[in-house]
């Protein structure tokens, strides 16, 4: 008897480890490099394996980048990683049709997270990205430019405030109360107060949603990818997180219809698209122009809130530790800003888009810690990918490895150390293109990037303005999250303010 089961488990175990070899031929027979795979497991552990998640593609970027691409395994399925610029620009740009789409996050209809842009595919995908893109035109960003200027003079003034009681501030506190704060006002027209407030719920929460621990770790990747036994748990897309902010929204919708004032906001933007009744409007102009249901409107607007929070946040804070530690650049930025100002009387928007080091110092603080370290793209027509025999087929994962091709020797010079020269305009043409995309590339790239370098350039113009930065004895390094997606520092970033007296 124990025999038969023995024998049974044995040919059992036989049949899955031959199975998931021939599953994990996939690359060799196309000719396509790739490590050696995991019986089962395929490269799936390299995941757990680092100390943070953009590190998995470290060391077969160093292997295989030489040829542009390489294969990896999920369990049994095939992801195509693209680590050749103009392979890239292929992908995300011109052929950007057949790759339209990320991986569907989750599986469960009827949630706010699945609802997100940042989720949809396809045709509805490309409804609600044009009807959102508005939002940051160029003349909605110079309406904007006044509540970021309001909200980062609180930010200065918080800061230099705190400066006179304590021996360091931690920016990433600091900043991620400015940003709350900006997105709510600019986008919603609301004010939660954060940078003045002392228990700052709404950054609090954003905050909240981003932090890892161990437990949502796993939760996420059960979500990614083991959506059946994720629901199968009973567990659920949306955390409470969300729904402190689908109250918050909600409250705000209701608010903003009573005073019938429209403020041409991204708000606004989303509840003129919104579904009007059937009975008094006639069905031909409404596909048109309302298509948005109450609960895609709902979704968008957390999104905002939450999309808006963090990864700015953070990259201010980099932007302040690395100043801090490079005088001399701080310094120049500085003199930069300050004729900018004297030149045109105070801080503009034309001054701030057009200031050269200003640019590159946010770029190149961007190169070395983009808050999204990895990118990907679902395959969605098939593919033929150019100098291969891989065709890739509805479904298939293409990965980019942004943080590895940011730090590759191959494209940046001394890659490790920061350097915004790199980035000025005599400089731009070394600049291979699509080695440089913290916030991504092509159609599907992040609908906010210029906001968020509008909102970033005016905080740390303001910021250094008015104040040095030191760095913390003990602090000197960053130290990253390592329980986190998103690239962000590990318990805030500790630096020393000290007020410039004005003349
Ligand atoms: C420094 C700040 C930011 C960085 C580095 C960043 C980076 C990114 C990246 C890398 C992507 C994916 C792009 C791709 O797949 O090619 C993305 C997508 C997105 N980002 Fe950002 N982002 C920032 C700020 C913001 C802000 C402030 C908002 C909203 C107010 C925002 C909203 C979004 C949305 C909605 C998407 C999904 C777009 C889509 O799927 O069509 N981001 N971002
Ligand atoms: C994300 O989108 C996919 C495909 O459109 C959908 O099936 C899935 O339910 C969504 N995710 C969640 C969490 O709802
Ligand atoms: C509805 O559309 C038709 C045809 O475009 C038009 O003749 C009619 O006046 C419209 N009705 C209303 C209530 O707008
Ligand atoms: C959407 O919300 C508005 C008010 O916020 C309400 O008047 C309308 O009936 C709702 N539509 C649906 C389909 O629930
Ligand atoms: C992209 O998809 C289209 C439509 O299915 C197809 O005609 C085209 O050949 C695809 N591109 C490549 C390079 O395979
Ligand atoms: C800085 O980065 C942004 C966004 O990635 C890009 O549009 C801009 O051209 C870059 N500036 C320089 C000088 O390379
Ligand atoms: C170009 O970058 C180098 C450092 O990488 C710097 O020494 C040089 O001054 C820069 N050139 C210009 C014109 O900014």
């Amino acid at each position: 008897m124990l025999e038969t089961t023995l024998l049974l488990l044995a040919l059992l175990l036989v049949c899955v480890l031959w199975y998931s070899r021939g599953r994990h031929n996939y690359w060799a027979n196309r000719g396509i490099p790739s490590t050696p795979a995991l019986p089962v497991i395929g490269h799936a552990h390299q995941l757990f394996l680092n100390k943070y998640p953009w590190e998995m593609f470290e060391r077969d970027y160093k292997l295989h980048s030489r040829i542009g691409l390489y294969g990896r395994y999920e369990m049994f399925s095939p992801v195509l990683v693209v680590t050749d610029p103009d392979l890239l620009k292929q992908i995300l740009v011109k052929d950007f049709d057949n790759f339209t789409d990320r991986r569907p996050f989750g599986s469960q209809p009827g949630s706010i997270m699945g609802s997100m842009l940042s989720n949809m595919s396809g045709e509805e995908w490309k409804t609600l990205r044009s009807i959102m893109t508005p939002t940051f035109s160029s003349g909605k960003m110079k309406r904007m430019f006044d509540y970021v200027c309001t909200n980062a003079d609180s930010l200065v003034a918080s800061c230099l405030k705190d400066a006179q009681n304590n021996l360091f501030l931690d920016m990433k506190d600091k900043c991620g109360r400015f940003t709350m704060d900006t997105i709510a006002s600019c986008a919603f027209g609301i004010e939660p107060k954060s940078i003045t407030n002392e228990k700052p719920v709404f950054a609090q929460k954003a905050d909240n949603f981003f932090s890892m621990t161990p437990y949502k770790l796993v939760r996420f990747v059960l979500m990614f990818m083991f959506p059946k036994l994720f629901n199968a748990l009973g567990l659920k897309a949306d955390t409470a997180d969300v729904d402190f902010f689908r109250d918050v929204v909600e409250k705000t919708i209701k608010s903003r219809q009573q005073n019938n004032r429209q403020r041409g906001d991204f708000l606004d933007l989303m509840l003129n698209a919104r579904e009007t009744n059937d009975d008094d409007e006639n069905l031909s102009t409404k596909s048109a122009n309302h298509v948005l249901t109450n609960h895609t409107v709902l979704a968008q607007c957390i999104m905002f809130l939450i999309a808006g929070y963090d990864t700015t946040a953070s990259t201010l804070a980099f932007a302040s530790h690395l100043l801090a530690k490079n005088v001399k650049e701080q310094q120049q930025l500085r003199e930069e800003i300050q004729e900018l100002v004297k030149k045109e009387g105070e801080l503009t928007y034309h001054g701030v888009m057009e200031a050269k080091l200003l640019d590159a110092c946010i770029n190149e603080t961007l190169r070395l810690y983009c808050p999204a370290a990895t990118g990907e793209r679902i395959c969605t027509r098939p593919y033929k990918v150019p100098g291969t025999e891989v065709t890739l087929m509805p479904g298939d994962l293409v990965q980019f490895p942004i943080w590895s091709i940011h730090r590759d020797p191959k494209y940046w010079t001394d890659p490790e150390t920061f350097k915004p020269q790199r980035f000025l305009p005599d400089n731009k043409t070394n600049i291979t293109p699509f080695t440089f995309m913290p916030f991504g590339m092509g159609p599907r790239n992040c609908i906010a990037m210029r906001f968020a370098q509008m909102e970033a350039k005016v905080a740390l113009a303001k910021l250094l303005l008015s104040a040095e930065l030191q760095v913390v004895p003990r602090y000197e390094d960053i130290i990253l999250d390592s329980n986190s997606f998103l690239l962000r520092p590990k318990d805030g970033q500790k630096i020393r303010v000290i007020p410039i007296k004005q003349e």
